[in-house]
C-alpha cells in the first residue's frame, strides 16, 4: 500500500505536469520575436512530453488507489521570451527536486515501480532544464 505522503506527492506531480503543458503549449502560441520563433517547435514538443507525462503519472496514482486531481498547479505564461523561459527553467527545477523526492519515498516504501517510473520521467526533465538553462544564455 503506498503511503498518504507518496500519494499527495503523485498528485502534486499531476497538478505540476497539468500546469507546464498549457505553461509550454501557450508559450508556444504566443512567442514574439525571432528568438521566439527558433524555440516554438520545441516548446510544442516539450508541451506535449509533459502531456505524457501528467497522464502516466495519473496512470500510476489511480492504480494505487488515489484519484487524480483535474486542476493544473498556476500557470504562467509570461509577456517576453526572456521571462518566459525564467520561468520554464525555474518549474523544471522544481520538478526535478520533487521527482527525486519521489523516488526515494518509493524505494523506501518498496514502490520500485513508481520508482521506474520517475526515473524515466527525470531524465526528461534534466533535458528540458537542460535545454531551458541554454536558451536563457542565448537571450
Ligand atoms: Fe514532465
Ligand atoms: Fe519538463
Amino acid at each position: 500500500m503506498a503511503s498518504r505522503e507518496l500519494l499527495e506527492k503523485l498528485n502534486d506531480a499531476v497538478a505540476r505536469e497539468l500546469q507546464v503543458s498549457i505553461q509550454y503549449m501557450w508559450q508556444h502560441i504566443l512567442w514574439r520575436g525571432v528568438r521566439g520563433f527558433a524555440v516554438q517547435e520545441e516548446l510544442k514538443k516539450i508541451a506535449i512530453a509533459e502531456m505524457k507525462h501528467a497522464e502516466e503519472i495519473a496512470e500510476r496514482l489511480a492504480y494505487l488507489g488515489g484519484r487524480p486531481t483535474t486542476e493544473p498547479a498556476p500557470v504562467f505564461v509570461g509577456e517576453t521570451l526572456k521571462e518566459m523561459i525564467e520561468r520554464d527553467v525555474k518549474d523544471e527545477e522544481a520538478a526535478i527536486k520533487l521527482y527525486k523526492e519521489i523516488i526515494e519515498l518509493a524505494r523506501k516504501e518498496g514502490d520500485i515501480t513508481t520508482a521506474r517510473i520517475f526515473r524515466r520521467i527525470l531524465e526528461d526533465e534534466e533535458k528540458h532544464h537542460d535545454f531551458f538553462k541554454s536558451l536563457l544564455e542565448e537571450i
